[in-house]
C-alpha cells in the first residue's frame, strides 16, 4: 500500500488548476441512464471513484467510452440490460445508490444493494427511499438490497425532504424528470453540484425550475435525449488547496476557482486572517500576518460551511493563535483526523459533535493514517506546517477524491512524494 511523505517547514507559492468536481460527476454520470442516447462529459476528474462509477454503469448495460486521458467520458445506454446494482460494486462507493432513481424512472424496475455503514457515520438512505415512494415506487428491502418497482411508471407528487440530503435530492430530481405530471420537491439541497445536475438534465430535455433554492419543480417528460456537459469545478478541492498558503505561508493562485462556490468558507478564512482575491484566472490566496487567528466553525448544508472542508479547517486551526470551536452537524463521526493531528502535537479535545482546538506554535511530523478522504488530505496539510517528516498511510482514500494530489502540491513547491511500501 502506498504512503505519502511530506517534509514540512517551507512556504508555498505558484498555481494549481482545479479539477472537475468528484461529487458532481458521481451524480451526473448515473443521469446518463435516463436516456438511450449518448451523454458526454468533459472536465471529468481522473479519480478511482470515477472508475468505479464506469464499472457500475457498465454492469448495468452502459457503453463507456473514455477519451482525453480520462477527462472525457461518453456514456450510452441503449437499454438497461441488468436491473441489479450488485453489492460488490456498491460497497466500494456509497454514491452508487444514485443509480436507483434513474433506473426505476426509465424502466420501472431496479434493485440496488444497500450501501451499508461508512467511516464517517451511519449514512442511511431512508430519505431517498421515502421520496421515491412518494413518486409511486413500490419498495421492498430484502437480502441487503432495495428492490424497487413502478410497473405503471412514476407519478408526479409533492414531497418535503425531512433533511436537505444532497444524495436524496439528486436521486429524486433524476427520477422526477420522467414522471407523469408535476413533482414539487421541498427542502431540497442547494449545493452547486445539484445545480450542475439540473443543468445537465435540462440539456437532456428535462423541465426543471428552482434548483439552487429550497424548492424545485419538475414537469415530467416522456423521454430525455443525449447531451454534452462540462463538470463544474470542484469546490472542495479548491477549498483544500486554499488552505496550503494559509498553513505553510506564501501565496497560491487556484486556477478556475470561483468565490461564489465557497462564499461562507471564504468569509471564515478571511476572519481567520486570509487574503483572498479574485483574479482573471481564479482565486489568489495568501496569509495576512504571521499567524492565523482562531475562529469558530459550524458545518451546515450549502450555503453554510461544508462538512467536506471541516478536517482541513481543523488542520489549519491547530497552529492558529487562540482557541477555536468546531461543530460538526452533518455527520456524527467525522473527527477521526483529530487523534492523528494530536499525534503531530495538536491540542484538540473532542466531545460529541464538538472539537475544541487550541493553537500550538508548531506541529511535529509523525506517521499518521486516516480513514476517510478529507481526513487524509488534512494530514498532508498539517504536514506542510510541521517540523520534520509526516508519513500518511492509506493513500487509496486520496485516490478516490483528489486528482494528482502529489503533483498539485509539488507545483506550489511542497516537499511531498508518494512511495510504495
Ligand atoms: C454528499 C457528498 C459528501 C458530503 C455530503 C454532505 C457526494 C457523492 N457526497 O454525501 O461528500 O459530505 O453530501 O455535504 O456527493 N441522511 C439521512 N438519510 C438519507 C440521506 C442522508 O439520514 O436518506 C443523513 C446522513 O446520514 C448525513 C446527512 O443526512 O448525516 C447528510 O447526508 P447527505 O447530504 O445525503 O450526504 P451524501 O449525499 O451522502
Amino acid at each position: 500500500m502506498d504512503s505519502i511523505i511530506v517534509q514540512g517547514g517551507g512556504a508555498v507559492s505558484g498555481e494549481i488548476p482545479i479539477s472537475g468536481a468528484k461529487n458532481a460527476a458521481l451524480t451526473l454520470m448515473p443521469a446518463a441512464l435516463l436516456t438511450d442516447q449518448p451523454v458526454t462529459f468533459t472536465n471529468v476528474p481522473r479519480l478511482s471513484d470515477i472508475k468505479t462509477t464506469n464499472e457500475l454503469l457498465a454492469s448495468l448495460g452502459t457503453e463507456v467510452v473514455v477519451e482525453d486521458d480520462g477527462q472525457k467520458i461518453t456514456l450510452t445506454t441503449p437499454e438497461i440490460t441488468n436491473q441489479v446494482a450488485h453489492y460488490d460494486i456498491v460497497r466500494k462507493m456509497r454514491a452508487s445508490i444514485l443509480v436507483l432513481g434513474p433506473m426505476v424512472a426509465r424502466d420501472g424496475v431496479a434493485a440496488v444493494s444497500l450501501p451499508g455503514g461508512c467511516a464517517i457515520g451511519a449514512r442511511p438512505v431512508d430519505i431517498h427511499l421515502r421520496g421515491l415512494e412518494a413518486l409511486g415506487v413500490e419498495l421492498d428491502l430484502r437480502d441487503g438490497y432495495v428492490h424497487a418497482k413502478a410497473p405503471n411508471g412514476l407519478t408526479g407528487a409533492t414531497y418535503e425532504l425531512p433533511f436537505a440530503s444532497v444524495g436524496a435530492t439528486e436521486n429524486l430530481l433524476m427520477a422526477a424528470t420522467l414522471t407523469k405530471g408535476t413533482t414539487v420537491l421541498k427542502n431540497v439541497a442547494r449545493e452547486p453540484e445539484i445545480v450542475d445536475l439540473a443543468d445537465l438534465l435540462r440539456a437532456m430535455g428535462a423541465n426543471i425550475t428552482g434548483d439552487g433554492s429550497t424548492v424545485m419543480t419538475i414537469e415530467g417528460v416522456d423521454k430525455l435525449h443525449g447531451a454534452t456537459h462540462a463538470v463544474v469545478a470542484d469546490r472542495i478541492e479548491l477549498g483544500t488547496y486554499m488552505m496550503a498558503p494559509l498553513i505553510a505561508g506564501g501565496s497560491v493562485e487556484l486556477l478556475g476557482g470561483k468565490r461564489r462556490l465557497l462564499e461562507s468558507f471564504c468569509q471564515k478564512l478571511e476572519e481567520a486572517g486570509a487574503s483572498i482575491t479574485e483574479t482573471e484566472r481564479g482565486l489568489m490566496v495568501a496569509r495576512n500576518g504571521a499567524r492565523i487567528q482562531a475562529v469558530d466553525v459550524t458545518t451546515e448544508p450549502y450555503p453554510g460551511f461544508p462538512t467536506d472542508l471541516q478536517a482541513q479547517m481543523m488542520a489549519l486551526l491547530c497552529t492558529a493563535e487562540g482557541t477555536s470551536v468546531l461543530n460538526e452537524t452533518i455527520f456524527e463521526n467525522r473527527f477521526m483526523h483529530a487523534p492523528e493531528l494530536v499525534r503531530m502535537g495538536a491540542d484538540i479535545e473532542v466531545s460529541g459533535g464538538t472539537a475544541t482546538v487550541t493553537g500550538v506554535d508548531k506541529l511535529r511530523g509523525a506517521p499518521v493514517m486516516a480513514t476517510d478522504l478529507r481526513a487524509s488530505v488534512s494530514l498532508i496539510l498539517a504536514g506542510l506546517a510541521s517540523t520534520g517528516e509526516t508519513r500518511v498511510a492509506r493513500v487509496y482514500h486520496l485516490d478516490r477524491g483528489y486528482e494528482r494530489v502529489v503533483s498539485k502540491f509539488r507545483a506550489i513547491g511542497a516537499n511531498i512524494e508518494r512511495i510504495k511500501e
